[in-house]
């Protein structure tokens, strides 16, 4: 059997989220989606991620939510992290801090692995990506099928680095945060499929999903500007993964726009 999973790139602002919930069905239906994982930590209204966006994510179609730098930035998220079961947020951050950074969900008889980690590279100096992900294999080892893992990260070396290390040792990787999306997509040597960056879910006329006259102005005049999401047609970008249960591992990676 091959169990595929839809992997959905940062979903940004009130019409990254209204484009997702709107056009999920469909595409789960005419893509043959079993599974669908998307990273959300920029869906909140005023970035970051809120139990209204995590919510309506999950209600259209969405199985697990991953996150990244911008998790914690709406304090009610600590609660809605450690109540719900669907929601990762980096496994790198401190043990104190709220939520997980794995969860096991079933799904057609399957155990599915989701981990979500944060890259150190020009991002917040946390815990060690590689060795974050090793221990989290470890607590769940046994209790899993397939494995999948989000790396948040700016550097693309960083992505790939981690592509390379954990080869054969995760069934899935891709990687977000930078909202591009990468034409790298490949079944890594040892069998691990690998995307270096899913892209973005967001307005496609803007910076990163910001209003791009907000951008040049920061970028012009080195001055604060607050930062709101643009509106407009939005483009989905992501991958989709084919695991084969026989074969135990993802044989094929396509990238996903529409
Ligand atoms: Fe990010």
């Amino acid at each position: 059997m091959i169990f595929r999973i839809l992997a959905l790139g940062d979903v940004s602002g009130p019409t990254g989220v209204k484009a997702v919930t709107d056009r999920l069905y469909d595409i789960r239906r005419d893509e043959n989606i079993d599974f669908v994982v998307c990273n959300g930590e920029n869906s909140a209204a005023t970035n970051g991620i809120d139990a209204r966006t995590g919510n309506e994510l999950i209600k259209y179609g969405v199985d697990c939510i991953t996150t990244g730098n911008h998790v914690f930035k709406r304090r009610e998220i600590r609660e809605y992290l450690d109540e719900t079961k669907n929601i990762v947020r980096p496994g790198n951050f401190p043990p104190e801090v709220a939520g997980v950074g794995y969860t096991i969900l079933p799904e057609k008889g399957l155990n599915i692995l989701i981990m979500n980690v944060l890259g150190v590279v020009y991002l917040e100096p946390l815990a060690c990506p590689f060795r974050t992900v090793e221990k989290m294999l470890r607590a769940a080892q046994g209790k899993y099928d397939i494995s999948v893992l989000d790396v948040h990260a700016e550097a693309t070396s960083e992505k790939i680095a981690m592509s390379h290390y954990f080869d054969g040792k995760i069934d899935i990787i891709f990687g977000t945060h930078t909202h591009v999306q990468t034409a790298d997509e490949r079944i890594m040597p040892k069998g691990t499929g690998y995307i270096t960056d899913l892209g973005m879910c967001g307005p496609d006329d803007s910076v990163l999903g910001i209003k791009k006259e907000k951008i040049i102005e920061k970028m012009m005049m080195h001055t604060p500007v607050k930062f709101d999401f643009a509106e407009g047609p939005v483009t989905l970008h992501g991958a989709i993964f084919d695991y084969d249960t026989e074969k135990k591992r993802c044989v094929d990676v396509k990238r996903f726009k529409m």
